[in-house]
């Protein structure tokens, strides 16, 4: 007979998303009412390596956090068990290699007395998640990124909320470039997927907007900024996700990252509104929204979908069941492999009814517009 759950562990990895601290404050609350312990990882993956960092979690401990951003746990985009940065000694010079520690988080969880742990993760987490899974460590994945570009789950919690935060820019930037007469271009977060900007651009009444999946062309930009000009509009926002290239043209990056880490993003919103200015006349200025995307208050909605899937999580454990991630597939949340979670990201459909919608209220998406 099968011993009962009564230990279970939960971490949160990669960048912050806010909702994270409702996720945890679910899991633990619904783990007590079963009669488990909860023990919180530190760091993301860190804390199943050095088991300091690690803390019990418990109904105090989680009082009061549904409403905060960050993260209780603390969290990290550096630390892949499957390939940790180690010094190569040799012939390299000192150069970063990585190294598999994987057993080590296998023997340390046992170490730790834990029946199973509650990954709450982007893509990079639920690969990890996926990988300790097909080395028998029961695992249940809970979505999260900003940028809502997870496969298997209609929307990841976090998303609602840099939203709403691009939209309220977008919203203040208006009046102020109406009051100049002047283009304003605002950079927003978007590495690959351009959900956040197109989704602020539709909600904000913005006249262009850039994304990963449609390369653009700055000449059909400027022809809307000219064309709003010939109907006396004398100024234009043009919304750009950070990861959006020009036709034949390559990511704005500020460089690369140590520890294979993918390049940072940046620039963009600064290429475009020079290229803008160059070529319209138009005065034009850039605003980065950068991690005010990230930081702060969750919206109710992003709340309510964190402790959703907290709580779900619990529920698939007790069930038994390992290897999957929680997602919301209206009304439910269901759960998915993590194998189909973790197979490739979740980019906007060219075909879908957001971008219909787009071109047809008269948004240029940098491709041909009219
Ligand atoms: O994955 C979410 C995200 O916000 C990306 O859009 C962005 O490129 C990245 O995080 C920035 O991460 P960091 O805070 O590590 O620079």
């Amino acid at each position: 007979m099968r011993q009962p759950i009564r230990r279970i562990a939960v971490n949160t990895g990669g960048g912050d998303a806010p909702g994270l601290n409702a996720v945890i404050r679910a899991v633990v609350l619904s783990a007590e009412r079963r009669g488990w312990e909860v023990l919180g990882i530190r760091k993301g993956y860190e804390g199943l390596l050095d088991t300091s960092k690690t803390m019990p979690l418990n109904r105090d401990s989680v009082r009061g956090i549904t409403h905060l951003g960050g993260t209780i746990l603390g969290t990290s985009n550096r630390g892949d068990p499957f390939r940790m940065p180690a010094k190569d000694q040799g012939d390299s010079g000192g150069a970063l290699s990585t190294v598999d520690r994987s057993d080590e988080v296998l023997q340390n969880f046992r170490r730790l007395g834990l029946d199973a742990l509650i990954a709450i993760g982007g893509d990079g987490s639920m690969r990890i998640a996926k990988g300790l899974a097909d080395k028998g460590l029961p695992v249940v994945g809970v979505p999260k990124t900003i940028d809502n570009d997870l496969e298997g789950t209609l929307v990841t919690f976090g998303f609602d909320t840099a939203v709403t935060v691009a939209s309220e820019a977008v919203d203040r930037l208006h009046s102020t470039a109406e009051a100049h007469e002047r283009v304003f271009v605002i950079e927003l977060m978007g590495r690959y997927a351009g959900w956040i900007a197109l989704h602020a651009a539709i909600a904000g009444g913005a006249d262009a907007a850039l994304i990963p999946e449609i390369p653009f062309d700055i000449d059909s930009v400027c022809r809307k900024i000219m064309d709003r000009e010939s109907k006396g509009r004398h100024f234009s926002l043009v919304v750009v996700a950070e990861g959006a290239t020009p036709i034949d043209g390559a990511l704005s990056t500020k460089g690369s990252q140590e520890g294979g880490r993918q390049p940072l993003l940046g620039g963009l919103g600064e290429t475009v509104a020079r290229q803008i200015q160059e070529r319209t006349g138009k005065e034009t200025r850039t605003v980065v929204l950068g991690h005010l995307q990230r930081g702060g208050t969750p919206t109710p909605r992003d709340r309510i979908l964190a402790l959703r899937f907290g709580a779900a999580a619990v529920r698939v454990i007790a069930e038994r069941r390992s290897g999957v991630m929680v997602a919301l597939d209206p009304p439910l949340v269901r759960t998915v492999p993590l194998a189909d979670a973790t197979r490739r990201l979740k980019t906007v459909p060219l075909d879908s009814d957001t971008i219909c919608t787009a071109r047809e209220i008269g948004l240029c998406l940098g491709d041909e517009w009219e």
